[in-house]
C-alpha cells in the first residue's frame, strides 16, 4: 500500500496589537453561527474544498457526508466558539441567496484559538473575502481574550500560503500529514448539484 505526504505548516499570529475587519465588497454580508446553520457551514465547505488539495489532504472535505461529520465534529468540542464561526452570505431573496464562504474558530489550551477550515466557494474568489473571514474569526478569538490565532496550511496551497502571509501569520512548526494513496483517489466526489 503506497501512501503520500504532505508538508504542512502550523502557523500562527499575535493578537496583541488590535486590528481591523476589513470591510466586504458590496452586496455580502457576514452571517453568525447559531444551531440552524451548522447545516449551511457543511454544504459551504464541501463547495469550497471539493475540487481542491486539501479534499486530497483531508478526504472528508471531498464528501458532503464527511463535510456534516466535520462540522458535528467542530460544533461537539469543549472550545467552540460562535464569535469565532462565519458564514459570508449575498443576496436577500431566497432565489438570489448565494452562500459563498465559511469558517470556525475553536479556543485550545494556552489561550490559542484554532482557525479551522476556511473555504470561498469558487465564483467568489480573489475579492478579499477570505481576509475578510480570517479577521472577523482573529476579532472573535480577541473578544474572548485569547493571545493568539493559529491554523495548519498544506504547504502546496499557494493562496491560502499567502493569504495567511499577509494577514500575519508566521510558521510555528511543520508536520506531515501522511495519507493512503487509495484514499486521496476516491477522495474527489462528482461536482453535482447541492
Ligand atoms: C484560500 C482561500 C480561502 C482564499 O480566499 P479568497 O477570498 O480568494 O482570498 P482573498 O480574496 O481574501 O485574497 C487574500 C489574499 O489571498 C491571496 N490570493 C487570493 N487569490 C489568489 C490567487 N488566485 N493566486 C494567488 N494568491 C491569491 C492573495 O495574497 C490575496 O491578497 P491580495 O488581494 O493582496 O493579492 C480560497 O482560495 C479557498 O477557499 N480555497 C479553497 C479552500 C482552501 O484551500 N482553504 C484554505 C485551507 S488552509
Amino acid at each position: 500500500m503506497s501512501s503520500t505526504y504532505f508538508k504542512r505548516f502550523r502557523m500562527e499570529s499575535d493578537l496583541g496589537t488590535p486590528r481591523t475587519v476589513p470591510a466586504l465588497p458590496p452586496g455580502y454580508r457576514f452571517v453568525a453561527w447559531n444551531e440552524a446553520v451548522i447545516d449551511v457551514h457543511a454544504r459551504t465547505k464541501f463547495r469550497a474544498f471539493r475540487a481542491e488539495l486539501d479534499a486530497i489532504v483531508f478526504p472528508c472535505l471531498g464528501s458532503l457526508d464527511g463535510c456534516r461529520r466535520l462540522m458535528r465534529e467542530i460544533r461537539g468540542k469543549s472550545g467552540f466558539l460562535p464569535a469565532a464561526t462565519w458564514l459570508i452570505a449575498r443576496g436577500n431573496t431566497p432565489e438570489s441567496l448565494q452562500w459563498c464562504g465559511t469558517i470556525q474558530g475553536v479556543a485550545e489550551r494556552g489561550g490559542v484559538g484554532m482557525i479551522q477550515n476556511v473555504g470561498i466557494v469558487p465564483g467568489h474568489r480573489g475579492l478579499g473575502l477570505g481576509r475578510c473571514l480570517v479577521e472577523r474569526a482573529v476579532a472573535g478569538f480577541r473578544m474572548h481574550g485569547l493571545g493568539r490565532a493559529s491554523l495548519e496550511v498544506t504547504v502546496d496551497n499557494a493562496r491560502a500560503m499567502r493569504l495567511y502571509q499577509q494577514l500575519g501569520f508566521r510558521r510555528t512548526r511543520t508536520v506531515y500529514k501522511v495519507v493512503d494513496a487509495a484514499a486521496a483517489e476516491s477522495a474527489l466526489e462528482p461536482v453535482g448539484a447541492l
